[in-house]
């Protein structure tokens, strides 16, 4: 049975709590925790930036899993890595030069990232698949939390898990995950699932444990 991480996604805590909800939610069973950097420009929202995770970073040893959602990402790889995270993701589309992005951050000592919005095509990966520590699939159009789920991007993650092969590359699926999605998206191949609303719903450390229980259920009971 495969090993599901659950990365859950802060853009649904309470900003005004941020370093209590992100030890509270790690205190509940994340595995990972799911930075969304947004800039108003790559995306139709901005949240936060590598101050803001440097100031939340000492609520958990749990590993940061940077979701960069900005255009361009080159000038600001450098201040992230020194921020705190542990995997940094750049979208394929906002740069033209993922393969270099992903070495400078592996010569950081960081994990690299790649995502795909729901209508780029898994066939951008191919030349980048040996350079890679995750993929990040898109299940909603990113921006905003609590959106429905497209399950256009089944076929894309059974396609991405058969390009993987024996390769070390995580495969992370992002947008409007619950427990009734779950067991579809690891079916089809995901290891590492993002979640915000479903986790962060009931706003109190015990209903963080429950919900990440039901998805951590969900996940392999299909
Ligand atoms: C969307 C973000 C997601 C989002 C997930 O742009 O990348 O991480 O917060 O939120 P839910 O799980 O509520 O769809
Ligand atoms: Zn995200």
């Amino acid at each position: 049975m495969t090993e599901i991480t659950l990365s859950p996604s802060i853009l649904s805590a309470d900003f005004a709590r941020l370093g209590a909800e992100i030890q509270a939610v790690s205190d509940a069973g994340a595995d990972w925790i799911h930075v969304d950097v947004m800039d108003g420009h790559y995306v139709p929202n901005l949240t936060i930036g590598p101050d803001v995770v440097k100031a939340i970073r000492p609520y958990t040893d749990k590993p940061f899993d940077i979701h960069l959602m900005i255009e361009p990402y080159e000038p600001y790889l450098e201040a992230f890595a020194a921020s705190g995270a542990d995997i940094i993701t750049v979208h394929a589309e906002a740069g033209n030069h993922i393969d270099r992005a992903l070495q400078q951050i592996r010569s950081m000592g960081k994990k690299a990232g790649v995502s795909l919005n729901p209508s780029t095509p898994e066939s951008s990966l191919e030349y980048l698949i040996e350079k890679l520590d995750l993929i990040l699939v898109m299940s909603v159009n990113p921006g905003f939390g609590g959106q429905t789920f497209l399950d256009s991007q089944l076929r894309k993650i059974r396609r991405i898990r058969e390009m993987i092969g024996d390769h070390s590359v995580a495969l992370e699926v992002d947008g409007g995950i619950k427990p009734e999605n779950i067991g579809k998206v690891v079916e089809a191949g995901a290891n590492v699932v993002v979640a915000g609303s479903a986790i962060f719903k009931g706003g109190t450390p015990a209903n963080y444990k429950k919900n990440l229980a039901l998805l951590r259920k969900a996940a392999t009971a299909h």
